[in-house]
């Protein structure tokens, strides 16, 4: 099964091959997207290729493609790939050259992307919720950019799994920021909070879309910085990614959140949301 595509060729994930001098493999220098795909077709498809963009701006590594030839590629990958519901994962680099922290001259990026079976959100997440921690946000300063250099998101996600939880959210000056790898909502006194696109966090495209339910159906929202002492007496709390939807967050550092129960606008936004999702 071709489901992988590496620097012009489709081939089977056992036959993808990079050489070890790889900037990607020797500094983490590289870019990475995770597009959803339902039904064999990608949801934010355009927003995602634009985050793509912006991310390979923000480290100077050329787009490799227009967005015809990105869309043409992973089209190949989806159909290759017999599973309806898919994650389309693409991975470009600065590209191989002797190790030296300054861009090498006339290097081309490596460019991999593949395409695998996206397994559902367990039933157990949505109907109970999932535990979280929260830490300090020790990670860098330009959180905006989806770099593949994920060490610090790596340690603080493997810290909840230590904590038998799911997530670890963020505080960052005694602000949330984000989950290690999702973007967090709360819910205070009624009201949805979203803490503000700013280069502290990702600008999530699950975030983005959330938002833009909540917008066109009524939910009242505001975009703003959130409080730690916010985040802990919300009555609801949710993480979000393309990979995991909307999950909601019942029990935070031990502590219930609002009733420990999945609440009310997490169960709203969750139904809007699927209606989004191509079937
Ligand atoms: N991560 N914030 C961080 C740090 C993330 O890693 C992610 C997603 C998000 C949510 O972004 P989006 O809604 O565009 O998926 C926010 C992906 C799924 C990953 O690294 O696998």
């Amino acid at each position: 099964m071709s489901n992988v595509y590496l620097n012009g060729q489709f081939m089977p994930l056992e036959e993808a091959r990079v050489p070890v001098m790889d900037r990607g493999f020797i500094f983490g220098d590289g870019v990475y997207e995770v597009i959803p795909v339902y039904a064999h077709q990608p949801l934010g498809l355009e927003r995602h290729l634009a985050r793509l963009d912006r991310t390979c701006a923000g480290v100077r590594i050329k787009n490799p493609y227009t967005l015809l030839e990105w869309r043409d590629l992973l089209s190949r990958l989806i159909a290759n790939e017999p599973a309806k519901d898919q994650s389309l994962y693409i991975h470009i680099t600065r590209g191989v050259a002797p190790r030296d922290h300054a861009f090498p001259a006339n290097v081309s990026p490596t460019v991999f992307a593949m395409a695998k079976p996206m397994p559902p959100v367990p039933a157990a997440w949505l109907t109970q919720g999932v535990k979280a921690i929260t830490h300090a946000d020790f990670r860098w300063l330009k959180c905006d950019l989806k770099t593949t250099a994920l060490l610090a998101n790596i340690l603080l996600r493997q810290l909840a799994v230590d904590a038998g939880a799911t997530e670890c959210l963020l505080l960052r000056d005694g602000f949330l920021t984000e989950g290690a790898a999702s973007n967090t909502l709360v819910v205070v006194d009624g009201l949805l909070l979203a803490p503000p696109r700013n280069h502290l966090l990702l600008p999530g495209i699950t975030y983005d879309l959330v938002l833009e339910l909540a917008t066109e159906k009524g939910v009242p929202f505001a975009e703003r910085p959130v409080s730690e002492a916010e985040l802990r007496r919300a009555s609801e709390v949710m993480m979000t990614s393309s990979t995991r939807e909307i999950v909601p967050i019942t029990l935070l550092d031990h502590v219930a959140v609002g009733c420990g129960q999945p609440g009310p606008v997490f169960k709203h936004l969750l139904a809007l949301y699927q209606e989004l999702k191509p079937s």
